[in-house]
C-alpha cells in the first residue's frame, strides 16, 4: 500500500543484506553461548528457530547462503551495490524511466527494499532524527512517504560529532513545467537543509534529457533554467545552495570532469547494462551518463564549495526510481577513494488515474502541473482522480470507501499536514460517512492554495536570482 506504516515489528526481510548478515552472526553467537551455558531447552529452541528464519530471509535477500565470516558478496542478488538488481519485482517495475505495478494500492515498497538491498526507515530512525535535530520530523517521515534509506545512521553519527555533511539532489529538465510529484524531493530537501543547516547541490541533467529525448541542446538548457526557478521557489537558501546545469558546469569544472573520468574507468559496460538495461543500440552518451549523475556525490567535484576535501559525507534525497544510479555510485566510491553517499528514498506521488504508475510529465492528464490554474486542478481531480468509493451513494454509505486505492486520499497524505484531520478523513471515508465528491473537494481545497502559493513564489524569482544560485561560488556553512 502507498502509506508504509512505520512499526517496530517490521520483518527482517526488510533489512539490508549487510544488516541481516550482522544480525545472523549475532544470533549464531547467541545460540552458541546458550548451548555452552546449558540454557533451558525452550530458550535454545527459540534462538535456533530465529536463526533459521534469519537464514531464510538472508537467502531471499541476497540469493546466497549465509556463511560465517563471509559478508554478502559484491555479486549478491540485491547486493548493497545492487548491480544485478533491475528493480523488476514480480509485477512491479521501478527504474529511472518507468514505474508500474498491477496493484491498485501501488508499488510494494517493502518488497522493493529487499530487492534493492536498502533499509527501511523505521520508527527508531525517525525518533533519532527528531532527537538529533530537535525538530518534529517532517510529515513525509512520520507517514512513511520517505520510507527507505542507505546509511542514514552513519550520517547522523557524523553530524553528532559536529561534522557537516552536504545534500545532493536533482532534476532532469524534460519540459518547461514540473508536476506536483517532482516537488516531493525538493520540499523534503528544503526541510533537511533547514533543520541540519547544511549546503546543497542541485544537478540539472539537461545533458541526460538531450540524450534520452527528442529535444535540442538549447531546449534542454532552457528547460533547466526554467526548472531552476521552480526549485528556487521552494525556498532554498541562496547562501547554502548551488544549482547547476550539466551543460554549463561539467565543461567549466576540471575537478568535476576528473571525477567523471575516474568513475567511468571503474564501471564496466556489463555493469551498466545490468543496472540500467542498456542495449547495443543505445548511443554511447547514455552508456556513460551514469558517471555524470554519480559525480556530484563526491565533495571534491565542487572545489568552490569544499576546496579539495574529498571526504565530506553526501546525503541524497530522491524518489526510489533514482536508486540504480546511486547503487552504482556506492559500488564505485570505495574503489576510487571516496565515501559512499547516503540516501533517503521516497515513494511515488501517483498518477491521477491510480497508483499503478507514478505521476509523469509525459501524460498531461495523469498529472497536476505547477503551472495549472485553480480551475484546471479542480477539473482534473474531479474528472480523473481514481476513486476508492462505491458505485452508488447508498452502497458507499453502507460499505464505505477504500483509502488504500483512492488517489485523492493518497494525495492528501502528501499535502495535508494536519495528522488529526487526515486521520478523521480516513475514518470517515472508510466508514462511508464521507462521500467521494466531498473527499475530492477537500483535496481541491488543499492543493489549490499550495500551487497558487508556489506560483506566487516563482513569480518573485528573477533572472538575477537564478544567476546567483547557478554561479559557482563559496557557500556559507560550518564544517
Ligand atoms: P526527474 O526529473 O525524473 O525527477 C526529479 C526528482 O523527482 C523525483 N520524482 C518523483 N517523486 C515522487 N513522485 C513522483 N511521481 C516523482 N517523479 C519524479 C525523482 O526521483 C527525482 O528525485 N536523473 C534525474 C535527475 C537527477 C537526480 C540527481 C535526481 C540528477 N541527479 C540526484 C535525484 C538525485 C531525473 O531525471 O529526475
Amino acid at each position: 500500500m502507498l502509506i508504509v506504516k512505520m512499526t517496530d515489528c517490521q520483518g527482517d526481510a526488510a533489512r539490508s543484506p549487510m544488516e541481516l548478515y550482522e544480525k545472523l552472526t549475532a544470533q549464531g553467537d547467541k545460540v552458541r553461548s546458550l548451548k555452552t551455558a546449558k540454557a533451558e531447552k525452550a530458550e535454545i529452541d527459540a534462538a535456533v528457530q530465529l536463526l533459521l528464519k534469519l537464514k531464510v530471509d538472508y537467502k531471499q535477500a541476497t540469493g546466497q547462503d549465509y556463511k560465517v565470516g563471509c559478508p554478502p558478496s559484491e555479486n549478491s542478488l540485491t547486493s548493497e551495490n545492487g548491480l544485478a538488481a533491475d528493480g523488476n519485482n514480480g509485477d512491479d517495475e521501478v527504474n529511472p524511466w518507468s514505474v508500474s505495478t498491477n496493484n491498485a494500492k501501488g508499488v510494494d515498497y517493502d518488497k522493493l527494499i529487499v530487492r534493492f538491498g536498502s533499509s527501511k526507515i523505521d520508527q527508531e530512525l525517525v525518533d533519532r532524527i527528531e532527537k538529533v535535530t530537535g525538530q518534529k520530523p517532517h510529515h513525509f517521515l512520520r507517514r512513511g512517504i520517505f520510507f527507505s534509506h542507505r546509511d542514514m545512521h552513519q550520517v547522523l553519527d557524523t553530524y553528532e560529532k559536529h561534522k557537516s555533511f552536504f545534500l545532493y539532489t536533482g532534476r532532469g529538465p524534460s519540459s518547461q513545467a514540473m508536476h506536483v510529484g517532482h516537488l516531493i524531493p525538493f520540499i523534503f530537501t528544503k526541510w533537511l537543509q533547514d533543520v541540519f543547516d547544511i549546503p546543497l547541490v542541485v544537478q540539472l541533467t539537461d545533458d541526460e534529457k538531450y540524450l534520452w529525448k527528442d529535444l535540442t541542446l538549447e531546449q534542454c538548457h532552457q528547460f533547466a533554467v526554467e526548472n531552476a526557478k521552480d526549485i528556487i521557489a521552494c525556498g532554498f537558501d541562496v547562501n547554502k545552495t548551488f544549482i547547476f546545469s550539466d551543460l554549463d558546469y561539467t565543461g567549466a569544472s576540471p575537478q568535476f570532469y576528473r571525477n567523471v573520468v575516474k568513475i567511468q574507468k571503474h564501471v564496466t559496460f556489463n555493469q551498466v547494462k545490468g543496472i540500467f538495461g542498456f542495449t547495443d543500440s543505445d548511443c554511447i552518451g547514455k552508456i556513460s551518463f551514469p558517471a555524470i549523475q554519480a559525480a556530484p556525490s563526491f565533495s571534491n567535484s565542487f572545489p568552490h564549495i569544499f576546496g579539495d576535501k574529498k571526504d565530506i559525507q553526501c546525503l541524497i534525497p530522491c524518489a526510489i526510481d533514482q536508486d540504480p544510479y546511486f547503487r552504482m555510485t556506492r559500488d564505485v566510491a570505495p574503489r576510487i577513494g571516496y565515501p559512499k553517499p547516503a540516501l533517503l528514498h521516497s515513494t511515488f506521488f501517483p498518477a491521477l488515474q491510480g497508483a499503478q504508475t507514478k505521476m509523469s510529465a509525459s501524460d498531461a492528464n495523469s498529472s497536476i502541473f505547477l503551472t495549472d490554474t485553480a480551475k484546471q486542478i479542480k477539473n482534473k481531480i474531479n474528472k480523473y482522480a481514481f476513486s476508492g468509493g462505491k458505485d452508488t451513494v447508498e452502497e458507499h454509505r453502507k460499505y464505505g470507501g477504500n483509502v488504500d486505492v483512492d488517489v485523492s486520499f493518497m494525495y492528501l497524505t502528501f499535502f495535508l499536514e494536519d495528522d488529526h484531520k487526515l486521520e478523521k478523513i480516513r475514518q470517515d471515508y472508510t466508514s462511508g460517512a464521507l462521500l467521494t465528491g466531498e473527499l475530492k473537494k477537500m483535496l481541491i481545497e488543499t492543493l489549490q492554495p499550495i500551487i497558487a502559493e508556489h506560483q506566487e513564489q516563482r513569480k518573485q524569482v528573477t533572472d538575477e536570482m537564478v544567476k546567483r544560485f547557478m554561479t559557482p561560488r563559496p557557500l556559507n556553512f560550518n564544517l
